[in-house]
């Protein structure tokens, strides 16, 4: 089978901020069927009424029959590859805070945790 046959794995984008959301749209429209999770509310009624406020995508890429939006964590366990996109500020000596990534996400989600691959 030729690399152009193959399924496509389904994706899952966790945070769908200023990066996670225009990746979650870009995979979208290349026709992979995506999950992006994301724990804010306000911002995921945003994306589903069609509106994109950070203005990180066109609002009409939020249209995508493959892009589903959620606030429930269960539905990554569905994604062959889970892309982490949450905040990692630094602090004064210019090292990352992982723990939105690490307690955040990881270790209360254990969707996230076995037998998938993942990145930030
Ligand atoms: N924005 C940039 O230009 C840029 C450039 C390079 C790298 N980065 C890196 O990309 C990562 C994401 O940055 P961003 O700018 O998209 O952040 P952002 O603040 O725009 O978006 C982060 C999103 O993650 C969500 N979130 C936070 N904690 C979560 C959790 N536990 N589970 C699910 N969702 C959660 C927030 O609600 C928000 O919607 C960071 O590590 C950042 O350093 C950002």
């Amino acid at each position: 089978m030729s690399l152009s046959e193959k399924p496509k794995p389904a994706l899952g984008i966790v945070g769908l901020g200023y990066v996670g959301l225009p990746v979650a749209c870009s995979f979208a429209k290349a026709g992979y069927a995506v999950t992006g999770f994301d724990i804010n509310r306000a911002r995921l009624a945003d994306l589903k009424s069609g509106k994109d406020k950070t203005g990180s995508v066109d609002n009409s890429d939020l249209e995508s029959k493959t892009l589903s939006l959620t606030h429930d964590p269960s539905a990554l366990k569905q994604c062959d590859i889970v892309i982490v996109a949450v905040p990692t500020p630094v602090d004064q000596a210019k090292r990352p805070d992982l723990s939105p990534f690490k307690g955040g996400c990881i270790r209360r989600w254990p969707e996230l945790e076995t037998g998938r691959d993942r990145c930030i």
